[in-house]
């Protein structure tokens, strides 16, 4: 078996090579499929400490080349535009990033019989229904990089139909900017923070997230056609960005003071959704729902990586 994961420096690229490489998430060993598998890893610069190769998914004919040299059995796309207010102030960008891109990917496996696996975003449903979303809820994006996100899903799902992909939201991982890593920071910088009490989502660990995506693809190589289109993927559970933040707090010792404050008075530049729960409906019907619930994968979160003050 040989994989790419393609966006390998962000936070779930990191987390699918330290998951591949050890053969293990926090969760338990990965599945068994992926036991001699040989990956590779590009993002839009090449690293030659974290062996990273160069490939900019908006460049067609490089992703053509380079899925045609390397005879992969899957690549998995965690490339992205994820910044939403950089989105929309760059709709450009975001559209060649999140849509052009992952058209280039699913063209390409097509031609040469590999199966891609594209990471997709709660930001493509509306946002205002209190409800857990499942996967055939109908998508209505509101801000520039939902827009551009859905747009991708589509063109993958219609230029290599057998592609699966996986919406996730308010991810945190052992890399790159998040709202765990930013709260530790203010934590032990400040006595009091404030944070946004009336969104409502699921934190997910990516560590989770990477084993679950491991667990859908050997799946897919068992069933085909029947594992392809929509799945959600979210930690179980649901909270709101200050308990989230009081959470984390706890976790670590911490002992500062989380003064709410409404999504209005933030006042950030894209509007953000105040129910941001995913249901991760077709993973229970199917091979099980491994996601564990929010605040589990948080402690393991805070201890893995030496958090605790
Ligand atoms: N973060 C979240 O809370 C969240 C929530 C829901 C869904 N998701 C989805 O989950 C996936 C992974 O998110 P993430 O948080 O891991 O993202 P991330 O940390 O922003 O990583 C994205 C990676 O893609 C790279 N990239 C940018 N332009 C590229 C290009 N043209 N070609 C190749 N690589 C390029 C980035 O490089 P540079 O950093 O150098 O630009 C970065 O390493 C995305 O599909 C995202 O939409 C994320």
């Amino acid at each position: 078996m040989r994989l790419l994961v393609t966006g390998a420096k962000g936070q779930l690229g990191e987390e699918l090579t330290r998951v591949l490489k050890s053969g293990r998430a926090d969760i338990g060993p990965v599945n068994a499929r992926w036991a001699d598998v040989e990956f590779l890893r590009t993002d839009v610069v090449s690293d030659d400490a974290s062996e990273t190769l160069a490939l900019d998914i908006t460049e067609a004919a490089d992703v053509d080349a380079f899925i045609a040299e390397h005879a992969l059995d899957w690549v998995i796309n965690c490339a992205a535009a994820t910044n939403v207010d950089g989105c929309e102030a760059d709709a450009e960008l975001a559209h060649r990033l999140n849509a052009d891109g992952p058209a280039n990917l699913a063209r390409a496996c097509e031609a040469m019989g590999t199966r891609l696996l594209h990471v997709s975003t709660d930001y493509v449903l509306a946002g205002d229904d209190p409800l857990p979303q499942a996967e055939d809820a109908v998508p209505h994006p509101k801000t520039v990089y939902g827009k551009t996100k859905l747009e991708g899903e589509r063109l993958v799902t219609t230029l290599a139909p057998s592609s699966v992909v996986v919406r996730t939201a308010w991810l945190y991982g052992s890399r790159g900017k998040n709202f765990v890593y930013t709260m530790s920071r203010l934590g032990r910088e400040r006595g009091r923070v404030r944070v946004v009490d009336d969104q409502h989502g699921s934190p997910t660990n990516a560590n989770d997230l990477a084993w679950e995506i491991l667990e859908i693809m050997a799946w897919a190589d068992e069933v085909g056609d029947a594992a392809a289109g929509i799945w959600h993927a979210t930690g179980s559970g649901t909270t709101t960005w200050d308990a989230f933040a009081r959470k984390i707090f706890e976790l670590e010792g911490l002992s500062c003071e989380v003064e709410g404050v409404s999504t209005e008075e933030w006042g950030a530049p894209a509007p953000r959704p105040a129910w941001s729960v995913l249901d991760n409906r077709r993973l229970r019907e199917t091979i099980g729902d491994g996601m564990r619930p929010w605040d589990v994968a948080l402690e393991s979160f805070v201890v893995e990586e030496g958090l605790r003050a």
